[in-house]
């Protein structure tokens, strides 16, 4: 009977047995892995606050570069710029003549009038296309900087991870390299601007040939001879060789192995200046400050004035005056501000603070 029941509940007990035994094993399995998963699920929490809090830092010590480069290096670049452009291209001189010519007509013969009205023409388009360039180009200048800056910070950091120790801010960058990395924004105002003002008044002395002061300017044909002298000085010469009116010519290049941070540095934004995405940035940004500072003038000259066309030597006074109206606090900011907000302009950013250096 017994023997019976057996034979009989034989596979079904088995089968039973099977099932409990694979479930305990299961079980076992199952609390193996939730153990480490758990161990696990800890150490990846630690390591994770030790991360987050390391990118807090970053973001905390880029956030507080970047503050300073906006609030202190940007006014103080802007200013040594507008005070060197005012030395290097000081329009008084011509125009005084000009006006005590007109005041005792006798002084000046008409060839000399007619010598000092060009004179004033080339110098007033060299004075309004150089500080527009050169505002435009700092503002993105500073930008490439902190940039630069801060993504060599995060790959520092990053670096030292595997120390895992949480590191002093001091230790990740040198602060003489960096402060002395920052400085190199004004080579532009102190050296550079010598060659961008001359070169700048052989292009419009050339793309003006031609115009006289009798001839009438629009918005449209001012805008045309603005962005031809721009697209003619930026094609000038060797390829990227604006780069030089913004920093020294690079003279490191053979010791690349025992480079300072300093050099790599200013050789990493060498690279990014002479890069095609940075000459697309420029060239958006130029136009679009083009554009805005005509919208400026053309106030500026009188409701309708400059739309319907009024003639270049109205004109000229106007745009000599053009570079206080780019270079002024409150207007300079202004034009920085609608820079920034170039959606071109904010993506490249981006992409250059989370792309690894070449
Ligand atoms: C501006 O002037 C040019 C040349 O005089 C003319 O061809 C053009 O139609 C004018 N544009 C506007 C918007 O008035
Ligand atoms: C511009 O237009 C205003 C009127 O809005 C006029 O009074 C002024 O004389 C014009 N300026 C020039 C430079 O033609």
């Amino acid at each position: 009977m017994r023997e019976e029941f057996w034979r009989r509940h034989k596979r079904k007990l088995y089968v039973t047995l099977g099932v409990c035994g694979s479930g305990y094993l299961l079980y076992k399995l199952y609390d193996a892995r939730t153990r480490r998963l758990s161990d696990l699920q800890k150490q990846f929490a630690d390591e994770k606050e030790n991360e987050e809090l390391i990118k807090a830092q970053i973001q905390a010590h880029f956030e507080s570069v970047q503050r300073i480069a906006d609030s202190t290096t940007l006014p103080h670049v802007m200013d040594l710029l507008d005070t060197r452009l005012a030395e290097n291209l000081d329009l008084t001189h011509s125009t005084e003549r000009l006006i005590q010519g007109k005041g005792q007509p006798n002084t000046l013969s008409t060839t000399e009038k007619l010598e000092l009205w060009d004179r004033l023409k080339i110098l007033s388009f060299t004075k309004m296309v150089s500080s527009l360039w050169s505002m435009t180009m700092l503002s993105l200048y500073i930008r490439v900087q902190v940039n630069i800056l801060g993504r060599h910070l995060y790959i520092d950091t990053a670096r030292g991870l595997g120390s895992s120790h949480l590191l002093d801010e001091a230790e990740l960058i040198d602060k003489n390299d960096e402060q002395q990395f920052l400085a190199c924004v004004d080579y532009l105002s102190n050296y550079g601007l010598v060659s961008l003002i001359s070169d700048t008044e052989a292009v419009t002395s050339e793309v003006l040939t031609g115009k006289q002061l009798r001839d009438f300017f629009n918005v449209s044909v001012l805008h045309d001879t603005i962005v031809h002298i721009l697209d003619t000085l930026m094609s000038m010469g060797s390829p990227n060789r604006w780069v030089g009116y913004l920093m020294p010519e690079d003279a490191g290049d053979y010791k690349i192995s025992h480079a300072t941070k300093f050099e790599l540095l200013m050789r990493e934004t060498r690279a990014v200046l002479s890069s095609a995405e940075f000459s697309n940035i420029v060239d958006i940004s130029l136009r679009t400050v083009v554009s805005e500072l005509l919208k400026d003038l053309s106030f500026h000259c009188g409701e309708n004035n400059l739309s319907s066309g009024m003639p270049l030597a109205k004109l000229v006074p106007r745009i000599a005056q053009t570079s206080q109206l780019l270079l002024q606090e409150s207007n300079r900011n202004r034009y920085i501000q609608i820079i920034r907000s170039i959606p071109e302009v904010e993506l490249f950013f981006t992409l250059l603070y989370s792309s690894t250096p070449t």
